[in-house]
C-alpha cells in the first residue's frame, strides 16, 4: 500500500496555549454570526452578547455598558454597517475580528484610528485555512505560466444569490495576489450569484488544447467560523493590524 504524508511546515497549528473560555461579543446575527456563535459555544467560550441590525442604528448598541466584560468582539454584518461598527470597537479597546467584506477603501483610515489608541484589529475577506494554502498554490501556478504567453488566465467565483458584494473581497484578493506574481496577465474575474453556495473561487488556464484548474469549494460555514473564532482566540493580548495570514504563516506570510 502507498502512503502519502504531506506536511506544511510553514502552517501553523492553534496555539495549545490559547484561551478556551472567553466572552465573545458578536456583532451581527446573520449566517456568520450564528455559525461563530454555534461553533463558539461548542469550544466552551460564553457569547457575551449578540448585537442584530434591528437595536445598532449607527452603531448605537457598541457602548461601554453593552460591551463591558466582553474579551473580544467578531463582526460579520454588511460593508456599510462595518465601517461604523469597527469605528465604535475601537473606540471602546475591544480587540477587533472582522471578517465583513466590501469596505477595504477603508482600511487606511480605521488602521490609523487603531494604531493611535493602541488597539487589536484582525480582519480577513476569507477565515478559511484551505484557501489560504489555496491562495499560496496560485501564487505558485502563476509563476509557472508567467512565461507562457499561449495559456490565457481567469478567475471565476460563485456565491450564494443573497451575497451582496460582487466580485468577492477573496476574488480580488485573490487577483492581486496572481498580478504580483504575473504582471503580464489581467486575471479578469467572473462573478456568479445563485442558490446556496458558500463560495467556490477557480484559476483556470486555458489554451486551444488544453485547460489547467485551481479550484477551493466551501461546502459550508464551519471553515470561516472556525477561522474567525481562532483569530478570537489569538488576538486578545496582541495591538496592531493583522490579517488571517499573520496568524496563520507569521513572518513567512
Ligand atoms: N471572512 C470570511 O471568511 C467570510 C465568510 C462569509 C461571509 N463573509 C462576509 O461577511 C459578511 C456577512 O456575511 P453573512 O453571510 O453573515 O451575511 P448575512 O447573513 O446577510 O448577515 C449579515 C447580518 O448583519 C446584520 N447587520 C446589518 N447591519 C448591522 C448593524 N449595523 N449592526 C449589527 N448587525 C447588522 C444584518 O441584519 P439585517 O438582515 O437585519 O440587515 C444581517 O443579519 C459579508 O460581508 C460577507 O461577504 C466573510
Amino acid at each position: 500500500m502507498w502512503h502519502a504524508i504531506i506536511r506544511n511546515p510553514t502552517l501553523r497549528t492553534p496555539d495549545s496555549r490559547l484561551p478556551t473560555h472567553m466572552k465573545i461579543a458578536i456583532i451581527g446575527n446573520g449566517r456568520m454570526g450564528q455559525a461563530v456563535a454555534a461553533l463558539a459555544a461548542e469550544r466552551g467560550h460564553a457569547i457575551h452578547t449578540v448585537v442584530s441590525s434591528r437595536d445598532n442604528a449607527k452603531g448605537s448598541a457598541l457602548t461601554r455598558e453593552r460591551l463591558a466584560g466582553a474579551d473580544v468582539a467578531i463582526e460579520f454584518t454588511r460593508a456599510d454597517a462595518a465601517v461604523l461598527n469597527i469605528e465604535k470597537l475601537i473606540a471602546l479597546g475591544l480587540p477587533i475580528v472582522t471578517g465583513t467584506t466590501g469596505w477595504s477603501s477603508e482600511l487606511p483610515r480605521l488602521a490609523a484610528l487603531v494604531r493611535a489608541r493602541h488597539g487589536a484589529l484582525l480582519h480577513a475577506a476569507n477565515f478559511s485555512v484551505g484557501v489560504h494554502l489555496f491562495l499560496r498554490a496560485a501564487r505558485e501556478l502563476a509563476r509557472s505560466y508567467s512565461a507562457r504567453p499561449e495559456f490565457t488566465a481567469a478567475i471565476r467565483e460563485e456565491h450564494h444569490a443573497a451575497k451582496l458584494d460582487a466580485p468577492s473581497g477573496t476574488a480580488l484578493w485573490l487577483q492581486d495576489q496572481l498580478r504580483t506574481s504575473d504582471a503580464q496577465r489581467s486575471f479578469p474575474i467572473a462573478s456568479v450569484r445563485e442558490g446556496t453556495v458558500a463560495g467556490t473561487h477557480t484559476l483556470t488556464y486555458e489554451s486551444p488544447h488544453e485547460t489547467v484548474t485551481l479550484s477551493h469549494v466551501a461546502r459550508d460555514r464551519k471553515p470561516f467560523a472556525a477561522g474567525a473564532l481562532l483569530a478570537a482566540e489569538w488576538l486578545p493580548g496582541r495591538t496592531g493590524i493583522f490579517t488571517f495570514d499573520d496568524l496563520l504563516f507569521g513572518d513567512s506570510a
